[in-house]
Parts: C-alpha cells; structure tokens; sequence
C-alpha cells in the first residue's frame, strides 16, 4: 500500500524518484566498483540501498553476502571493529544455510573459534567470533576473510553507512585505505549524510581517502515528481493539491522529504476538504509542531544555555553568512570563537546545515518550533 511513511526506512513502493541512482548503483555493483553516496539529510540513502538495491543484489544472485554496517557516532578504532565484526557475523548467519552454519564458520573462520548460538528473540541460529579483553577482531581481518574466502562461492556487497563519523577517529583511516585498496573481489558503497565530513574524507585532494571510486549524489526530489507522489497518496482520500500549492508546501518545509510526509499526513486527515489551500498548508504546519513540541523540548535541552540562544537567534535572524561577522554578533551575548565552536558542532551532528543563502537550521519543523516557542 502507498503511504506517506517517516521516522522510518522506506519500503520500496514508497520510494518517490531516485530511478536514476537506482540504475547508477545497479551498474556500478554489476562491475565491482566503489561508490561514495552523497547526499542530504532524509534523502532517501538508506532506504534506496536496504530496501531496493540490497533486494535487488539478493535476488539477482544465486549466491549473495551483503555487509551492511551502520557507522553512526563511532567514537574509536576499537568501536569499528566492533561494529563491523557484528555486522560480519550477522551476514553470515544470513547468508549461510542454518543447519551446516557451524561447519562454513569454522571452513572460513575457523581461527577466530566461531561458535553458533540461538538467537534470543527469533530462535534463528546466530554466528558468534570468541572476542576477549585481549583480542579483539580487526576489521582488517574480516575483510581479508571475505576477499580470501566468502567471495570465492558468493557474490559480495559492503555498504558502510553514516561513513563520516570514522573522519572523528584518525587511526581508522589508514586501515580502511588499505582494506579499500585491496578490495576487489566485490562492490563496496559508501554513504553518509554529513556532507562536509565525508568531503573531508574523500573529496579534497590531500583527504586520506581520495581518488576512492565514483561519486553518486542525492539532490533534491523535483517538484514534479514529489507532487505527483503527494497527489497519488491523497487520492484515496478524495484530495486534491495543485502544483502552486504543493511547490510551496516543499519550499516551506526546505523540500526536507521527511518533514513533508510528516506534513501530508497530517493533512489526509482532513478527509471532509477536497482541495489543499495554502492557508491549510500552513496551518497543518504549524499544528504539527504543536503536537511535536514535546519531543523539541527536549531535544533543545541537551544543548547548553549559550548553544540555545544561538540555535533561537538563527531561527529568527537566519540564513547567516557570517556567524561570527558583526551583524549575528549584536543579536548574541557569545564570543565569535565560541559562535564558530559551536556552530561546527551543530554542522557536526547535523542540527544546522549550510546553504548558498548561508547557515539555517536544518530540520524544518524544528525550526519553526524555534520561531514560535522561543
Ligand atoms: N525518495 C523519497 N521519497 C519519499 N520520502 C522520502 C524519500 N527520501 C527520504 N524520504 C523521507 O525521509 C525519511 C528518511 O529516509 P532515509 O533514512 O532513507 O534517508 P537518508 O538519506 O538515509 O537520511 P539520513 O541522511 O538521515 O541518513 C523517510 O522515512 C521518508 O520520510
Ligand atoms: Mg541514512
């Protein structure tokens, strides 16, 4: 069934566009290459590769084994192995035949005392490596497994998601331009959201990882097509919203696609109304961030006093092009070297993102939630 879906991955049905980087990445897996994704928050990165392309991979192939590891906040070397280890071992429990799990485990990783347990919740068998105080499993070594060994019988995709999180743990980087030189035996994507770390990573010509593949980016959705893709969902409901109206719906919410499902949902309550008006785009706004205004709350808390009043005063004063110029310093009680502290730090952890017309919070809803309640 088609809906308007967020706070979630998309099923595939759901997915509006992204045809173009569907094909890209079809192709790019079909010849072994690299590719580094790109893109906005709430693009549909995640969604495209879990829910499309891995499916894809799985079916079109006889024999599959797709990595997929989540690198989101990792804080030290020891912590990607980890992740990457647990990831490697719940591929294999997937892709290996459950009853002879045990016998490929101890064929292909053998040294590393594998031992297969029931996993809790499911009852499925589970693959576990011995790790200790004093071993841990590099993530070095996993990849050497399945160039050496897992490629050998099956066809191999890596997907290292939330990727520029490692930009934080500089030892981590020479190991994994090491990995990735000398990966050949499948398809690697690499993605993230936060643009300017990952470009710190990839695209500069010193960056520790450059000349790394090809480079795949997720713009924004066209108009058109988003607009068709509202309409088909509202249809059921006997709505309608012509193109003006819903042109100004994306602009209003940044054309963030998240929040403007969160949006249209809302408005196919209004199931008596057959057609969408402006003012009722705009109040459907603002009664979503009434009824979110809980979880802002306390989201704006984990920030400190200084770092509220300068997410408030860019709320108001917003787009900047020079937070620590004269005019954003008069609206503030803060230092310049503490404007430009924190504000690399909520590009960090993505609370605010620069555009060509300067720095703007990045989550619509929460900045009209800024606007309104502070
Ligand atoms: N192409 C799309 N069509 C419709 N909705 C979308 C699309 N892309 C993203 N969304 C919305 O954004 C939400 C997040 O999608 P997803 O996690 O796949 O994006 P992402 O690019 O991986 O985000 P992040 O940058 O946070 O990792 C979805 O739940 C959905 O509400
Ligand atoms: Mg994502």
């Amino acid at each position: 069934m088609t809906e308007f879906q967020y706070d979630t991955l998309l099923k595939p049905e759901n997915i509006c566009n992204l045809t173009r980087e569907k094909i890209f990445l079809e192709k790019a897996i079909l010849a072994h290459e690299k590719v580094v994704i790109y893109g906005r928050r709430n693009s549909g990165k995640t969604s495209l590769v879990k829910n499309a392309i891995i499916p894809w991979f799985e079916t079109k192939n006889k024999k599959s084994f797709v990595l997929f590891v989540d690198l989101m906040e990792v804080k030290d070397v020891v912590s990607i192995h980890e992740r990457i280890r647990v990831g490697f071992e719940r591929a294999f429990s997937k892709y290996f035949p459950a009853k002879s799990l045990l016998k490929a485990a101890m064929e292909m990783v053998g040294s590393f005392r594998p031992m297969v347990n029931l996993d809790e919740l499911t009852g499925a068998p589970q693959l576990s490596l011995e790790i200790s105080k004093q071993r841990t499993i590099s993530f070095v070594d996993i990849f050497s497994i399945i160039v050496k060994k897992i490629s050998l019988t099956h066809q191999v995709l890596i997907v290292l998601d939330e990727f520029q999180d490692v930009a934080l743990v500089s030892e981590a980087q020479g190991l994994f331009r090491q990995v990735f030189q000398e990966f050949e035996a499948g398809a690697l994507i690499i993605m993230g959201s936060k643009q300017h770390m990952l470009a710190d990573l990839f695209a500069k010509p010193k960056a520790p990882l450059a000349r790394f593949g090809k480079d795949l980016n997720f713009g924004f959705l066209p108009y058109e097509e988003y607009h068709r893709y509202i309409e088909e969902r509202l249809h059921p409901r006997k709505l309608t919203i012509d193109f003006k109206v819903c042109t100004e719906l994306q602009d209003l919410l940044f054309r963030d696609p998240e929040a403007i499902n969160i949006v249209c949902q809302n408005l196919q309550a209004l199931g008596t109304v057959k057609k969408i008006s402006s003012e009722m785009v705009r109040l459907q706004i603002d009664l979503t961030i009434e009824a979110r205004s809980s979880r802002f709350e306390q989201y704006l808390s984990q920030f400190s006093s200084r770092e509220q009043e300068l997410l408030v005063a860019l709320s108001k004063y917003g787009p900047i092009q020079m937070p620590s110029g004269k005019d954003f310093l008069q609206q503030v009680h803060v230092t310049a070297r503490s404007v430009q502290v924190s504000f690399k730090k909520f590009l960090d952890h993505s609370v605010i993102e620069k555009r060509e017309s300067g720095y703007q919070i990045l989550d619509p809803l929460f900045y009209y939630f800024l606007k309104k309640y502070r």
